[in-house]
């Protein structure tokens, strides 16, 4: 059988020194325990601009089509700042996940007891924190239309509009019930139902496949603003939360930022199976492309090396060697090394962001 294929695109930024990280463990994955996928590697965002005058070609998102996943460093720089929109470096990754039908986001918001100090909550608030935001992807004020700046009465307005079919609801509220069984199988959905038709279309959709489908799954609502609170609050009440796009961008960084760092956090963005039974996937860190240390070795690669161990899990069927990875990078913060993102303390000599892969690394081949 042929080996898995896997598309890498690095970006911008911090994208390549991070992803040299992964590399690294792709390849002891290959060595050690015989797992061996087919990569290849292209551009994506601005780098990609920079060679082609797009931030995505056709044929790179072809590639990204055929293969079995796709993984992502970050998109965007001030250099790109004043580009036009249509070709920002951020309009390449909403080519991918529009284009490949991602709709399921899984952005999972876990608290490393190490780093539990770290949140700017008390740690008895968000020690132990696991949660998962099911963010819907391809629809929503992303892409819905009309959009656009027009001319109306001699001014100027700026259009997006909100828009959900039954069937984008119904498909992301299966994806949440599917991770609730896996999981506490409790779901939260989140929508605006007091102010807008989107959301009470949405509540009720979700409401009745949770009826019809998952009768074993508690399911409540929450207005996204009460869950934003809710979220600061006491996040711990929380398993798993479903909302649309535009609220799941916004409560997933609410969400990253509780466990204290943005640069620990993978995401899976899903969608329907492909022939051989794997869904369409792509995997990225939440956190972004972090201009201003870029190049300098001080990024955390733990949330991209976590958005493999993701892969492994969801479209390579390895559970057992992403628990493997998981558990390794927890040991290597429990042991105390820290990339610059994570020290709280001035004086202490930071992990570079190779030291911190090999640590990895390390701890990999320690389980073995
Ligand atoms: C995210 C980011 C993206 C989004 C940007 C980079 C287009 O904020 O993945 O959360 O808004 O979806
Ligand atoms: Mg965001």
């Amino acid at each position: 059988m042929a080996n898995p294929s896997l598309l890498i695109l690095p970006g911008d930024g911090i994208g390549p020194e991070i992803m040299a990280e992964v590399h690294k463990i792709i390849e002891w994955f290959g060595a050690k325990r015989g797992l061996h996928f087919d990569v290849s590697e292209d551009l994506v965002g601005g780098a990609a601009y920079d060679a082609h005058g797009v931030p995505l070609t056709d044929e790179t998102m072809a590639k990204a089509q055929e293969v079995d996943a796709v993984l992502l460093g970050a998109v965007g720089g001030p250099a790109y700042d004043d580009l036009d929109f249509s070709v920002k470096p951020e309009r390449g990754l909403l080519r991918l996940r529009k284009e490949m039908d991602l709709f399921a986001n899984l952005r999972p918001a876990q608290c490393f007891d190490a780093l539990a100090g770290f949140s700017t909550l008390k740690p008895e608030v968000i020690s132990g924190l696991d949660i998962m935001i099911v963010r819907e992807l391809t629809s929503g004020s992303y892409f819905g239309e009309p959009r656009g700046i027009f001319e109306e009465n001699g001014e100027r307005v700026g259009i997006n509009t909100q828009r959900y079919t039954e069937g984008e609801i119904d498909r992301v509220a299966r994806a949440a019930f599917d991770l609730a069984r896996k999981r506490d199988r409790r779901v939260c959905s989140m929508e605006k139902a007091n102010v807008m038709e989107s959301g009470i279309l949405w509540r009720e959709v979700v409401q009745a496949v949770r009826d019809a489908d998952y009768p074993d799954i508690e399911l409540s609502h929450m207005y996204a603003d009460a869950g934003a609170m809710q979220l600061v609050r006491d996040p711990k009440q929380f398993d798993v939360i479903v909302t649309d796009n535009l609220f799941g961008d916004l409560l997933s960084d609410v969400a990253a930022m509780l466990t204290g760092s943005l640069g620990m956090l993978p995401s899976a963005s899903l969608g329907v199976p492909m022939e051989n039974g794997r869904p369409k996937a792509l995997y990225e860190p939440v956190h972004g492309s972090a201009p201003d240390i870029a190049g300098q070795g001080k990024a955390n690669p733990c949330a991209c090396i976590l958005s493999f161990a993701m892969a492994l899990r969801y479209s390579f069927d390895q559970g057992e060697e992403a628990d493997r990875l998981e558990s390794a990078v927890e040991n290597v913060l429990s042991k105390g090394l820290r990339t610059p993102d994570l020290m709280q303390k001035e004086g202490s000599t930071p992990a570079t962001t190779s030291e911190m892969g090999d640590a990895v690394i390390a701890e990999l081949e320690a389980s073995l």
